[in-house]
């Protein structure tokens, strides 16, 4: 029998690679993007409360009524924008099933999607199973990964369907600001393009920042799919429970996809979720308590030989090791995991062709003792 793939060219995932690799080898793993600490026992207690309560059975399409009302009450709070918890809150299974859904609600055969990398690994994959074209917009370590929106705006041609935007960012840490957004909105206004904000990282925000989501500049909500996810923000990777903001029309065309890919999202976990959801001290206490964790990192590894900026968002930092070696970051990433048992992330594999400018991602969601072992293993080189 012969398969023609339609993936040829995707093997298995950086992320799988390297926490098997730091698995084999003992290391400590800061590569791949969750955390090695528990979340709440009030959330698990919920989910069993749930579980012996019978709530095992499918969940609405859309995701259970009182989450979805909850989270719009949360948008509502934070950036007093509205949205209809039945029409236009979708739950899904991670906020990769809603990135899966937005772009495969809206790619035709021969779109273009704007593409800002380094960018997140799902992106380009899903766009190219559905015909479209990710057309790529680099940005550099020399830059900080600024946005240079006329190099975006250049980009744009009449087959340009939609912009995918991440803040704050993985892998890089930065934010979008305020500028940025308007900027954005004045290249979109008056075109049919459409964007996706994966803000995942929304409460994960440094040194007193704001989350400039895209939904708080009307011009971009208005076309916008912003994905969600309490992965991160509840330290509960391993549930996969996302969801997806959008105007109705949007939400409507997501729902159609949502509906034959995964239908619903496991229910005793959405009944939980939206309780947890009811104290806002859970989320709001959430930028504080990574920005200890990254100042914890940073001064475990600053005597060593690397360089970096802070990261401004997202539980990642990146560092420059050009001080140290001249290898390229793939190479290195492995040879550290085997030879001191340290695993990180090549930024490398965030660019599409594969550009090394030397920086590797550590993720510092970790405890205390393990980020103090790296630390120390890391200032030897
Ligand atoms: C930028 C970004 N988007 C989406 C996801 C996936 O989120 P989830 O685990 O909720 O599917 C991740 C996970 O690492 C991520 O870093």
């Amino acid at each position: 029998m012969t398969i023609t793939s339609k993936q040829p060219n995707t093997g298995t995932t950086i992320f799988t690679v390297m926490s098997k690799l730091a698995a084999d080898c003992n290391a400590l793993n800061l590569s791949q993007g969750f955390p090695n600490f528990d979340c709440s026992p009030k959330l698990t207690d919920l989910v069993h409360h749930y579980l012996k309560k019978g709530m095992n059975q499918y969940a609405p399409m859309t995701g259970i009524q009182p989450l979805r009302e909850i989270i719009a009450q949360k948008v509502s709070d934070l950036y007093g924008v509205n949205y209809h918890p039945e029409r236009e809150v979708t739950v899904t299974t991670g906020a990769t099933e809603a990135l899966y859904a937005a772009i495969s609600a809206v790619v035709h055969q021969g779109d273009e999607v704007i593409l800002l990398e380094p960018n997140y690994d799902s992106y380009a994959p899903a766009i190219v199973l559905n015909g479209g074209t990710p057309v790529y917009v680099t940005l550099t370590p020399e830059n900080e990964y600024r946005i240079d929106w006329q190099v975006v705006k250049s980009k744009i041609t009449e087959r340009t369907k939609l912009i995918i935007l991440n803040t704050p960012h993985n892998p890089t840490g930065t934010v979008l600001t305020e500028n940025d957004l308007n900027q954005l909105a004045d290249i979109v206004r008056d075109t049919n393009i459409l964007l996706i904000g994966d803000e995942v990282y929304e409460h994960i925000i440094f040194d007193g920042r704001q989350h400039w989501s895209l939904l708080r500049n009307e011009t971009l909500r208005e076309r916008s799919f912003i994905c969600g996810s309490f992965g991160k923000t509840f330290h509960i990777t391993g549930w996969k429970v996302g969801y997806c903001l959008a105007p109705k029309e949007l939400s409507d065309e997501l729902r159609k996809v949502h509906q034959w890919l995964t239908f619903s999202t496991m229910t005793p976990v959405q009944y939980a979720l939206a309780d947890f959801l009811k104290e806002p001290d859970h989320y709001l206490s959430i930028p504080a308590f990574y920005q200890a964790k990254r100042d914890k990192f940073l001064a475990c590894i600053k005597d060593s030989r690397f360089s970096y900026t802070h990261a401004h968002g997202s539980f990642f930092q990146c560092v420059n090791y050009q001080q140290i070696t001249e290898e390229n970051d793939y190479d290195l990433a492995i040879r550290l995991t085997h030879e001191i048992g340290v695993a990180s992330i090549p930024v490398s594999v965030f660019y599409h062709q594969k550009n090394d400018y030397k920086i590797l991602r550590f993720c510092f969601a970790k405890d205390d003792e393990t980020l103090e072992k790296a630390g120390e293993r890391l200032s030897k080189l």
